[in-house]
């Protein structure tokens, strides 16, 4: 276990948020929190015990029924107070994001301002949620509405803590549903200071309800809880499977987004400088902790010998240094956990590939979970890097002959998160568009991400959209309504 259990000191211990009320917990289920760069704990949040983590869904299953009929400006207003509240206090959210994370401030700051605007934009969107008029054939008015799913159960991971939960509570809220979050154990501080403003902003008791802990306790709990109605998850494939199977008990509604494998594809038209700085970008932004990062880097043989060490010069301008300094370029990963893991995963990659630059763990830094960043070269695409998640700052640059070649190789992965294709020439980089198996592609680009647009995966990546309209209809059922206007009996019998 990355993060040690341990009892005692308060170093700024931080209570739950459950049912409008802080909760501290037992004393003897805690997680240290820690700052990956100095190794030291910077707080203590509880490890919710399954007790407390039934309180919060019964919290949320009753403040459900009154928060479901709000009016949708009631609930938008509610939005915008929150956003405007994320954009007042961004400073020292972005501080304490990139403290507790490990990514650099100057990314954090992008980070939370794209919180506020996660929320602006389903502040706008709570009122524009409409049902249909269904063109049945027979004398009746058919209609469909939509309503909130009830309770909804959210799990999200560390690399852009607060970012996810606003991704989650959001649409969430929007659609009237009412939520229990869990953060991730090793970056819960951001969700637990948000929560500190709910009741000011005039959340409504029990509406959101932060818990921390643990997944294999707090996050288990959580989704075995009978009263829960719909899981939203983002995270690893192996727990997204946990997931699923603990859903079927109650059939339980389900949005997983669980990485992936992504390939960054350049063809030799492409813009060379542009797509030198775009391999990098693509995998070593936010120290390659990103559910999207393009770690396979598939280069046209064309321009591979050169496109390598191109991209090998430009890494090493790469700043590693403390997350709160504005130079920094990539920080610590985030845990033990995650660090162990990488440095795993590059031992692996020297065994089946060559090494361009990197491979081991960051010299020069005293303290931290540094790596560095890393490239692999001559990788084959059966190669365990280039099959597996690694979430870190390590690329596999995999060599392909043509545009056949390079669609078989981007496919030919259990995965289906995103892709990027790089070249001059319109017609080959669309057909590769919808070539591509997987749910987002970028042209010429990797990486930017807009609430307004479709974000989730095909195949392992996990299923369900979130973000833009596709976000909010994870959150709502379906009513049929059928009304009668003939007057007369039906005439069966
Ligand atoms: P994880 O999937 O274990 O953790 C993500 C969230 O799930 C955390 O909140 C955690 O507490 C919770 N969780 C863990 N086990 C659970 C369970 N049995 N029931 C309910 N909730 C549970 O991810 P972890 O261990 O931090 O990272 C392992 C790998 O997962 C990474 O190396 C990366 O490959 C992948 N990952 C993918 C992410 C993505 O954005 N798609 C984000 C984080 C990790
Ligand atoms: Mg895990």
């Amino acid at each position: 276990m990355a993060v040690a259990r341990s009892v005692g000191k308060s170093v700024g211990a931080r209570p739950m948020w459950i049912g409008g009320k802080r909760v501290v917990g037992s004393k003897d289920r805690v997680v240290d929190v820690l700052d990956p760069s100095t190794e030291e704990v910077i707080a203590r949040v509880p490890d919710a015990t399954p007790k407390e983590v039934g309180a919060a869904v019964a919290a949320a299953r009753a403040a459900f029924p009154a928060w479901a009929a709000t009016t949708p400006q009631e609930r938008g207003r509610v939005l915008f107070r929150i956003a405007e509240k994320v954009r007042a206090e961004a400073a020292i959210l972005a501080e304490t994001e990139s403290r507790n994370s490990g990514k650099p401030i100057v990314e954090a700051e992008f980070d939370i301002n794209d919180v506020a605007t996660c929320f602006e934009y389903y502040g706008g969107l709570a009122t524009k949620v409409t049902g249909h008029v269904n063109p049945v054939p027979d004398n009746a008015l058919s209609l469909s509405l939509k309503e909130p799913v009830g309770v909804a159960a959210q799990i999200i991971p560390w690399n852009y803590p607060l970012l996810m939960a606003a991704w989650k509570l959001a649409p969430a809220l929007a659609a009237g549903c009412t939520c229990v979050l869990k953060p991730a154990e090793q970056t819960p501080l951001t969700a637990l200071m948000l929560a500190d403003w709910l009741p000011g902003l005039g959340v409504p008791d029990g509406v959101v309800n932060i818990i921390t802990g643990f997944g294999e306790t707090t996050g288990a709990a959580l989704v075995n809880h009978p009263e829960v109605d719909k899981i939203a998850f983002t995270g690893s494939a192996a727990v997204g499977k946990i997931i699923l199977r603990a859903a079927a008990e109650q059939i339980k509604r389900v949005t997983l987004e669980l990485g992936g494998k992504s390939p960054n594809i350049f063809f030799a038209d492409a813009d060379f400088e542009a797509a030198i700085d775009g391999a990098l970008f693509g995998v070593f932004i936010n120290q390659g902790e990103v559910c999207s990062a393009g770690s396979r880097v598939l280069v046209q043989r064309k321009i591979y010998k050169h496109f390598v060490e191109a991209m090998t010069e430009k890494a090493k301008r790469i700043k590693l240094g403390p997350p709160l300094a504005r130079a920094t370029k990539m920080g610590p990963l985030v845990s033990k956990e995650q660090y162990d893991r990488v440095l795993g995963y590059q031992a692996i990659g020297k065994k089946e590939a060559k090494v361009a630059i990197g491979g081991g763990k960051a010299t020069g830094m005293k303290k931290g979970y540094y790596v560095e960043p890393t490239i692999f070269y001559d990788v084959p695409n059966s190669a365990r890097i280039a099959r597996e998640e690694i979430f870190g700052p390590v690329a596999s640059v995999i060599p392909f002959d043509d545009e056949k070649d390079a669609i078989a190789i981007a496919n030919d992965t259990p995965y289906g998160l995103a892709a990027a294709v790089w070249s001059r020439d319109i017609y080959k980089a669309l057909r590769m568009v919808k070539a591509l198996r997987c749910g987002i592609v970028w042209v010429n680009h990797m990486q930017p991400t807009y609430v307004e647009a479709p974000w989730g995966g095909y195949k392992q990546s996990g299923f369900g959209r979130e973000l833009g309209p596709w976000g909010i209809e994870e959150y709502l059922e379906t009513k049929q309504v059928h009304i009668n206007l003939n007057e007369a009996p039906i005439g069966w019998y």
